[in-house]
């Protein structure tokens, strides 16, 4: 049976500015916002907390079944709670962050996102993002968008956005670890990032923010009106 409301499905590399694009849209067309990758970064705050090796598959997957994960889309994001904890906050520090990308390359738990990530989604109504979609987690979604733009200009936006009150964190240093984030993403095995076929390419390099939400806005308005 086809949905009421459309699946939108935002994909693409770290600090493309996925989130606010998704955020926005869900405020303009009144769909749930839904920030796939903080689930990837909840499990990797348990495998912190739990002193476990991010790169045995099998420990991951067992940590996994035994994981309660919820995400409470809010006007400006996702509420992220882990066991019932919240954690929205802490999921944002560097060492999630960067655990989150190396679990992420576990098919296992992917499945295991995958899964949830469909019954959250799969009545429609809903902003997606992530990596993995509109190429996995709905290749079915009527509405995909691909936001991309050029590495050091995610790692200044980043840098500017987080305003930096930790002397260590350096502009350079910010675009060195997109930069491996990416290359992590990009040439994982298993559900790699890359656009789907039928995605919409936006560029935002050499755009604004307002002009990139009005294209994404736009994207939307045409397929509704068409649907
Ligand atoms: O979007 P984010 O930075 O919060 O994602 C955290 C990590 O999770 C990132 O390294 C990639 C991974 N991820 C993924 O593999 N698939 C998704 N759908 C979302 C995130």
């Amino acid at each position: 049976a086809r949905r009421e409301r459309p699946v939108v499905a935002i994909d693409g590399p770290a600090g493309a500015g996925k989130s606010t694009m998704a955020a926005h849209l869900a405020r303009r067309f009144g769909f749930l916002n839904l920030e796939t990758g903080a689930m990837y970064r909840a499990l990797a705050l348990k495998a912190i907390d739990n002193d476990l090796d991010f790169a045995d598959a099998d420990e991951m997957l067992q940590l996994a079944t035994r994981t309660t994960i919820k995400l409470e889309p809010q006007l400006e994001g996702n509420r992220v709670l882990l066991d019932g904890v919240d954690v929205s906050r802490r999921v944002r520090d560097g060492d999630v962050t960067a655990a989150a990308s190396k679990i992420s390359v576990h098919p296992p738990i992917r499945v295991w996102m995958v899964d949830q990530q469909r019954a959250l989604g799969n009545s429609g109504g809903v902003v997606m993002e992530g990596r993995d979609i509109g190429t996995v987690v709905f290749p079915d979604a009527e509405v995909k968008i691909f936001l991309d733009a050029a590495p050091e200009v995610r790692g200044n936006r980043r840098y500017k956005q987080t305003g930096s009150d930790d002397a260590k964190v350096t502009e350079e240093s910010l675009v060195k670890e997109l930069k491996e984030r990416d290359e992590r993403d990009r040439n994982r095995a298993d559900s790699p990032l890359k656009p789907a076929d039928d995605a919409v390419i936006l560029d935002s390099t050499g755009l604004t923010l307002e002009q990139v939400l009005e294209k994404a806005e736009t994207i939307v308005r045409e397929h509704l009106a068409t649907a």
